[in-house]
């Protein structure tokens, strides 16, 4: 009999510590939130390849002209580093508020969406290029790489939101 109960309770304790080891395999692994630079960020998007960014509704005319208003985005960005590259303080700065500011032109177009979330973010990112083309005059290179990341921050964070409903 107590040979018995004994294979019983040896039964009992492998089953229990069977299904406590298979909890622990099967819980899911913690997402880490942060991201701490670029590459990691990409690696995030490939591996899930999920695409929760939300589809503007805009007519095909509209959504041409806003790549192209982006592409102009990129050929500032480009001209300021090889401003800031050579020291050239002041045409760095006057280009960062003459073509990433905010003027009317970038205002109608942000507020031209009808969403509110994506009139934030636009009017947020012109901002933060005028703030870098005051720093820029301080002629101080680290201050200005940083005041330029914040800017492309506010690039990435926009297109981490938001996508064109024509494209895809
Ligand atoms: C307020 C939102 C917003 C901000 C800020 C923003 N973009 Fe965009 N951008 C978009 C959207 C939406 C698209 C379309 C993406 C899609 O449909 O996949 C886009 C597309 C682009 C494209 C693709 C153009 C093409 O021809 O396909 C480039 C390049 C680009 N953005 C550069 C920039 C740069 C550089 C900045 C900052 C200096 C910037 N954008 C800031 C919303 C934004």
């Amino acid at each position: 009999m107590k040979k018995y109960s004994a294979i019983l309770i040896l039964i009992f304790i492998i089953g229990f510590l069977a299904t406590s080891c298979k909890k622990t395999k099967q819980q899911p692994k913690k997402e880490t939130t942060t991201m701490h630079n670029a590459n990691q960020m990409m690696m995030h998007n490939m591996k899930f390849e999920k695409d929760n960014r939300i589809a503007l509704d805009m007519s095909p005319q509209k959504a041409k002209h806003q790549l192209m208003n982006m592409r102009n985005h990129v050929i500032a960005v480009q001209s300021i580093i090889d401003y800031l590259s050579k020291d050239q303080y002041e045409k760095a700065s006057k280009l960062a508020s003459s073509k990433l500011g905010l003027t009317n032109d970038m205002k109608m177009m942000c507020s031209s969406f009808n969403n509110q979330k994506f009139e934030q973010l636009g009017l947020g990112f012109h901002n933060n290029a005028d703030k870098m083309a005051k720093i820029f005059l301080t002629k101080d290179k680290n201050k200005s790489l940083e005041a330029l990341a914040i800017t492309m921050k506010s690039c990435v964070s926009c297109h981490n939101t938001f996508k064109q409903k024509i494209s895809h």
